[in-house]
């Protein structure tokens, strides 16, 4: 949610502040804007808008100055309008500042300051920092004592950067609970939310700790603690093949990485057997097994209870992130937490795991993102290895979720080897599946492109597939979906089935087949329209999405990817933008 960047060093800036906009709207593209200091004067630019549109509108390309701060927002306190749209200055117009998370007491600060005859321009959170910072600058502090001072007044999560005519040529920045990563080259230096907003320039990078402070000069960098402490950084290399974020000669990035999914699922041989061994004794031994996560990834992890008690006799609950805290209670050290987040920064997963961790719990996590938030907090990481995914609707780190779970449930039976040969053989069936539906979906997104409801139905193993398929396309169509397992469906929502009414029905020719498919029927008596996902044809199907015979605890693998392309398709025919689907960022770092 909301993207940051800032960059100080020998080079124009605010090119480089452009190109790293367009690299992180997928945290948010209902603003952008950007602020450089040159001459004397301080420059801000901003409005409502995609990245390229307030680019192009503003002309931002012509900006001068060799320091400068962008943002990218995804709206939280305000509207979205241009006064709303980041940076944000003080009352002179003296002081820059973006900022990415929340200022929970935001209101008693505006107060204070109204008080002291502050005025505001907008109706963000973000604005009180620099009114703070007017104050202790006026004062005769430097930026970076006005950082650290204002800093414990702050309430919330935040990462930020500000700069200041007062104090040119610098840009200071912070971090609370949210990530802000520096790239080091030579004398040029950057600082973001994502290090992919930089990797085109560098590969030395430098993390920040929780209220650490980091000043970026153009004589040099320094790191400084909460009390003002100079603290010494070891740069470390970036992985670079994580940080492509290139479409290639793909019309979306969602259509990217569904069609990549073979490949990232062949890293799988990657992964360490030894620590997945040792991963599954712990969740064997331990009292209770909670998974915790949000949309996609919390479908992964229902996947990954059926896997566990089906192959490692273990029962472990899955719990939404958003209503963990509500168990919190019942959190001890003999509890494993397994927190499954793609991005390893999403707020809701971050605040369960810092409660158990407090609590005396082990916390396991199953991340993509290298380094983020949720890694810091974990006592083991299982990295997903599927490289950056930039489309906000998560497709291929879902089927590695998928893979990291089946290779825990096959170690807790000492049977890892064989699961990653399995996994690798899979890979040739999921382009099958793509190569087989490809024509066909397109047709089918075709005559489902007007319908307003979708239910998507399964049993067992597969019913997290449902929920997951539905997700897909009410997210980028924008078309009511529900997912559910076939059993449910006549306990309520068969009432809503009508003539034509779309049911995606996902019977693999497993133990679910033969009950699904009757559940299926139900509807089809009310006149639904049959989408069925199997490797078995059937009559009753208006619509079959071919799937190839596989393992039965491997069906959510290749289910799930037809219904990617499916979401897709149809998301395409309504005229809708896959990638950057409305109200919705690809990392939610608020709760
Ligand atoms: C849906 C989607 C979201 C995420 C959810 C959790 O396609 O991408 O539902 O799965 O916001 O995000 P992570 O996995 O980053 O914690």
């Amino acid at each position: 949610m909301c993207g940051i960047i800032g960059y100080c060093g020998r080079k124009p800036a605010v090119p480089v502040i452009i190109e790293a906009l367009r690299c992180l709207e997928y945290r948010g593209y209902d603003s952008a804007g950007v602020a450089s200091l040159c001459d004397g004067e301080l420059l801000i630019r901003k409005d409502a808008g995609k990245v390229e549109e307030v680019i192009q509108k503003h002309e931002l390309a012509g900006l001068p100055g060799n320091v400068a701060i962008g943002h990218t927002r995804w709206a939280t306190h305000g509207g979205v309008s241009q006064l709303n749209a980041h940076p944000h200055s003080d009352c002179g117009g003296r002081v820059a500042v973006v900022h990415n998370g929340i200022i929970e007491n935001n209101q008693e600060l505006r107060q204070e300051l109204t008080a002291r005859g502050h005025r505001f321009s907008s109706e963000t959170d973000t604005e009180v920092i620099p009114h703070l910072l007017e104050d202790e600058l006026k004062n005769g502090r430097s930026l970076e004592q006005a950082v650290l001072s204002i800093a414990p007044k702050i309430e919330g999560s935040y990462a930020l950067l500000a700069l200041s005519l007062d104090d040119p040529g610098r840009i200071i920045g912070t971090r609370k609970n949210n990530p802000l990563i520096v790239g080091i080259d030579d004398h040029d230096y950057y600082i973001s939310s994502d290090a992919l907003a930089f990797s085109q320039y560098t590969g030395q990078v430098m993390g920040l700790e929780d209220n650490e402070v980091v000043v970026l000069a153009q004589g040099g960098i320094h790191f400084v603690d909460a009390r003002g402490n100079r603290v010494a950084k070891q740069a470390r290399k970036l992985d670079h093949s994580w940080a492509v974020s290139d479409k290639g000669a793909y019309q979306h990035f969602m259509l990217k990485e569904i069609m990549e999914q073979a490949q990232v699922l062949s890293r799988i041989v990657e992964q360490d057997g030894k620590m997945f061994t040792e991963i599954a004794l712990d969740i064997l031994r331990a009292r209770q097994v909670i998974v915790t996560a949000c949309g996609t990834s919390r479908y992964a992890a229902l996947v990954g209870r059926y896997l566990f008690s089906r192959v490692g006799k273990k029962f472990c609950d899955v719990v939404m992130a958003s209503e963990f805290g509500y168990f919190a209670d019942s959190v001890d050290k003999n509890t494993v937490v397994i927190a499954v987040s793609q991005s390893g920064e999403t707020a809701d997963v971050v605040e369960g795991v810092k409660a158990a961790r407090e609590a005396g719990a082990q916390i396991i996590s199953i991340v993509n993102r290298p380094n983020s938030i949720l890694t810091d907090l974990s006592h083991r990481v299982i990295y997903l290895n599927c490289g950056s995914e930039i489309a906000v609707a998560a497709t291929k780190s879902f089927l590695c979720q998928l893979a990291i779970f089946y290779l825990l449930a096959f170690s807790m039976v000492n049977s890892f080897d064989a699961a990653v040969a399995r996994l690798s053989d899979l890979a040739g069936d999921i382009t099958r599946v793509l190569d087989w539906n490809k024509s066909e979906l397109i047709k089918l997104s075709d005559r489902l492109q007007d319908k307003t409801d979708a239910y998507y139905i399964a049993r067992g193993i597969n019913f997290a597939i449902a929920s997951e398929g539905a997700l897909k396309l009410k997210e980028i169509s924008y078309v009511h979906a529900e997912g559910m397992p076939a059993g449910e469906l006549k306990h309520g929502t068969l009432a809503l089935i009508e003539p034509g009414t779309p049911v995606v029905v996902i019977c693999p020719a497993d133990y679910t087949f033969a009950e699904t498919l009757s559940n299926a029927i139900e509807t089809r008596s009310r006149g639904a329209y049959i989408i069925g996902v199997s490797d078995r044809d059937s009559d009753i199907y208006d619509s079959w999405i071919r799937i190839p015979e596989v393992d039965e605890l491997l069906y959510p693998m290749v289910a799930v990817v037809p219904l990617q392309l499916l979401a897709y398709y149809i998301a395409i025919s309504r005229g809708c933008d896959p990638d950057k689907p409305r109200n919705l960022a690809k990392s939610v770092t608020v709760k």
